[in-house]
């Protein structure tokens, strides 16, 4: 029911503050790390850093995913040394997990002060504007599970931690998304690897076909990726600031041809030509870009 579900979030919020000094029990910021991004942990001070592994807290699942360690890590991040909470792998839909365990850990962030949640994941280009390597800051997403009635806060609302109804108009914050755009040109970013983009989000595991790419675009998606979106909902149901900042890893519009004339020979070739995305690619651009991706989120925290 509601009130067990309200108490287990009070348990390991509990649980946490226990084991940390009263000032890293109550961080300002959470940052999601998604695929290959998991060394922005780096970034907080070493001497007084607090880990835990997700399967040592209450209510938390493990992760499973290659290249998705599970821990938790509590810090004070950045020259203004903001007391931060980083999730170092996250959970995702296509594990069997459902969206309550997935969002779990952002009512615990609510309970313990979080305002502000940085989100990163690994995402596929929809667009040629969007190329390899480039970073994308969220303005707006696409939810293709939310049209089917999968959407974290289905079930008794949770009155505590928001409406019934809560508006997504604006779920990316605007002044957040102006701090991305300021810390990047501080840190010389080559104009146009960083923009605005419309996050399409697929239940996976299967990357989406060629007719359901085409078709992603041409409802006004830029990128395409499998998490990120149960998070920020549940974020924006509770009053946290969200900031999603993606990584392309891979071009889905260089898949996005119609099928080729049988009878045009180049063109057949070219289509044999086009290489299906893999987990491996996501994950290595993942690694190439993550000093990108760990400079601009201090520098922005910075900004804060
Ligand atoms: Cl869902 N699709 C593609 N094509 N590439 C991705 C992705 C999805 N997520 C990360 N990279």
């Amino acid at each position: 029911s509601n009130g067990e579900t309200d108490e287990l979030f009070t348990v390991t919020a509990d649980y946490l503050r226990k084991r940390l000094t009263p000032e890293l029990s109550q961080p300002k910021v959470a940052i999601i790390c998604g695929s290959g991004l998991g060394g922005l942990v780096d970034t907080l001070e070493e001497t007084d850093k607090v880990e835990f592994l997700y399967e040592e807290i209450p209510g938390f699942v493990s992760s499973t995913v290659p290249g998705h360690a599970g821990k938790l890590a509590f810090g004070l991040l950045g020259e203004n040394k903001m007391p931060t909470v980083i999730m170092v792998g996250r959970f995702h839909f296509y594990e069997g997990y459902n969206l309550n365990q997935i969002t779990f850990p952002i009512r615990i962030f609510k309970l313990l002060g979080v305002e502000i949640l940085i989100v990163t994941g690994a995402a596929g280009s929809l667009r040629e504007e969007f190329a390899t390597g480039d970073i994308g800051v969220l303005s707006d997403h696409i939810s293709i599970p939310g049209f089917s009635g999968i959407n974290p806060l289905i079930g008794p609302n949770l009155t505590t931690f928001g409406p019934r109804f809560p508006a997504l108009s604006d779920a990316y914050d605007y002044d957040l998304r102006v701090k991305a755009f300021k810390a990047a040109r501080k840190l010389n970013f080559t104009t146009g690897s960083i923009k605005e983009a419309i996050y399409c989000f697929l239940g996976g595991p299967s990357y989406e076909t060629r007719a359901e790419a085409r078709f992603l675009n041409s409802m006004g998606g830029d990128v395409v990726g499998m998490s990120t979106v149960p998070e920020i909902i549940v974020a924006k149901h509770c009053g946290i600031k969200v900031l999603g900042l993606i990584l392309v890893t891979n071009q889905v519009i260089r898949n996005k041809a119609k099928s080729a004339d049988p009878m045009d020979y180049q063109q057949m070739m070219n289509y044999q030509d086009e290489k299906p995305v893999n987990h491996e690619e996501v994950i290595a651009l993942g690694v190439l870009k993550a000093l990108d991706m760990k400079n601009l989120i201090k520098t922005i925290i910075e900004l804060i």
